[in-house]
């Protein structure tokens, strides 16, 4: 550590590389658990913070909640000091501060902050100089640097701030991004290389010591923002990849074609293609889709055993047949029931398969797949034709309604009884 450094980083930096450094992991669940057993078994002493009091309560009694777990691996870590809590003003105790808090989707699909912001606001008032803060959560460019550092800075009564410039004093921040595939066992979680991208070369530096203690590989990138568009770019991936492979299949088994057979033959090329798996999820918690399928995703990928990988040699293909750049259009998949016999007639290369060429129901061209195309737009006319349609009626009901009541209102005012006017009772439209 270079000498301009000021005394609370190289301070740190030898608790860590003795183990002295106490660590505190704020958020006990699929992430930060397994984290906390890693220092552990490292020989660093950890405290688990969280809000839900069931899970300290559990953790305290060395017991588990989470399946892959044995409760003996924490009654081993507890052993090692490991404590539980859900006191914030431990927090000044710790060395090193790292936050694995949910950043799940709010009810617009919009990332909700909020469990960040709270922990921020919990931590602030228990900051100390010389202290190093790493965010895990999963989140877009920009949180750590936008939003956590400015609730840290406004909330701890010390006016600390954030170290920006090499030998400042304050507190060290980082991003490191979690890479845990949850039932994946051909690569064990020492060899995951853990990214780290810190507020200045000194944050980096102190996170990849720290993260150095359980990683066999730190990758140091040049910003905490740099480090939140690596996980957002490596959870897209996984995301479309598995989206195109969920397509193909489709395709494939309406085509009587074993997708895992393609797949394993297309992973045999040893540059420009990664392979996965037809899944009913799309990766793991932090990947959006999963919202809507819980339990599904990384797991099943992980069960084949097998690298993950993608066909683009068949994405090239449906491509180059009209087929959009992310995947193969339901609209270009051939038409389900069995794979009818080779016979004269039948289209091999326009239409990229053995199946017969069939003629659009609407204005008997050939229906080659791009055709299909053609038959939406048609549909998609006739949809809007009805949408139209219903759309003046309901406005039209809508003015009757005003009509109406005023009627109504004024024919009360006179003395009359009131009601739905001859013209509302006469009126046929079935849309209200
Ligand atoms: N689960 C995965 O496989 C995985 C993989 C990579 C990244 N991630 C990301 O890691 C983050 C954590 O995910 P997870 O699966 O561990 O979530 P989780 O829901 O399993 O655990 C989060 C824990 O944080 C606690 N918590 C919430 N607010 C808190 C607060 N203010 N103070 C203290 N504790 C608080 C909750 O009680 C819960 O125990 C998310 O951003 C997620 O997207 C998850």
């Amino acid at each position: 550590m270079p000498e301009s450094v000021s005394l609370s980083a190289t301070t740190l930096e030898s608790r860590i590389a003795s183990r002295q450094a106490r660590v505190g992991v704020i958020g006990m669940g699929y992430v930060g658990l397994p984290l906390t057993l890693l220092f552990s078994e490292q020989g660093l002493r950890v405290s688990g913070f969280d809000i839900d009091q069931a899970k300290v309560d559990q953790l305290n009694a060395g017991s588990s909640y989470i399946v892959r777990i044995p409760a003996s691996e924490i009654q081993e870590a507890q052993a090692a000091g490991f404590r539980a809590t859900s006191a914030y003003t431990d927090i000044s105790e710790m060395d090193t501060i790292i936050v694995c808090v949910p950043t799940p989707l709010d009810k617009y699909h919009q990332p909700d902050l909020s469990f960040i912001e709270q922990t921020a606001r919990a931590i602030a008032p228990n900051l100390r100089e010389g202290q190093l803060v790493i965010l895990e959560s999963t989140t877009y460019p920009g949180t750590t640097e936008e939003v956590l550092i400015p609730i840290l800075e406004a909330g701890n009564p010390d006016g600390l701030r954030a170290v920006r410039k090499h030998g400042e004093s304050g507190f060290y921040v980082a991003f490191s991004p979690e890479r845990e595939d949850p039932g994946n066992d051909t690569v064990a979680r020492r060899d995951i290389p853990k990214v780290i991208g810190g507020l200045e070369a000194t944050a980096t530096k102190l996170a990849s010591a720290l993260y150095g203690t359980i990683f066999n590989h730190t990758v140091p990138v040049s910003s905490p923002a740099a480090a939140e568009m690596t996980k957002l770019l490596e959870n897209i991936y996984r995301c479309v990849n598995i989206a195109l492979v969920n397509e193909l299949k489709q395709l494939c088994d309406r085509m009587h074609i074993d997708i895992f057979e393609v797949i394993d033959a297309a992973k045999t090329k040893p540059f420009g293609f990664q392979a996965f798996y037809p899944d009913p999820g799309l990766g793991a918690q932090e990947v959006p889709e999963r919202l809507a399928h819980p339990g599904a995703g990384a797991g099943l990928q992980a069960r084949h055993r097998r690298p993950a990988r993608v066909a683009f040699a068949h994405h090239h293909r449906t491509s180059a047949q009209g087929g959009s750049a992310g995947g193969v259009q339901r609209s270009l998949l051939p038409h389900r029931g069995p794979r009818p016999p080779l016979r004269a007639g039948h289209d091999l290369h326009s239409a990229g398969g053995p199946w017969p060429v069939r003629r659009c129901a609407d204005c008997d061209r050939p229906q080659q797949l791009r055709l299909s195309a053609h038959r939406r737009r048609v549909e998609d006319r006739d949809r809007h034709a009805q949408r139209d349609e219903g759309h003046r009626r309901r406005k039209h009901c809508a003015l009757l309604g005003a009509v109406g009541t005023r009627l109504s209102h004024l024919s009360r005012k006179s003395g009359g009884e009131g009601g739905a006017p001859e013209i509302l009772k006469a009126h046929p439209c079935p849309v209200t």
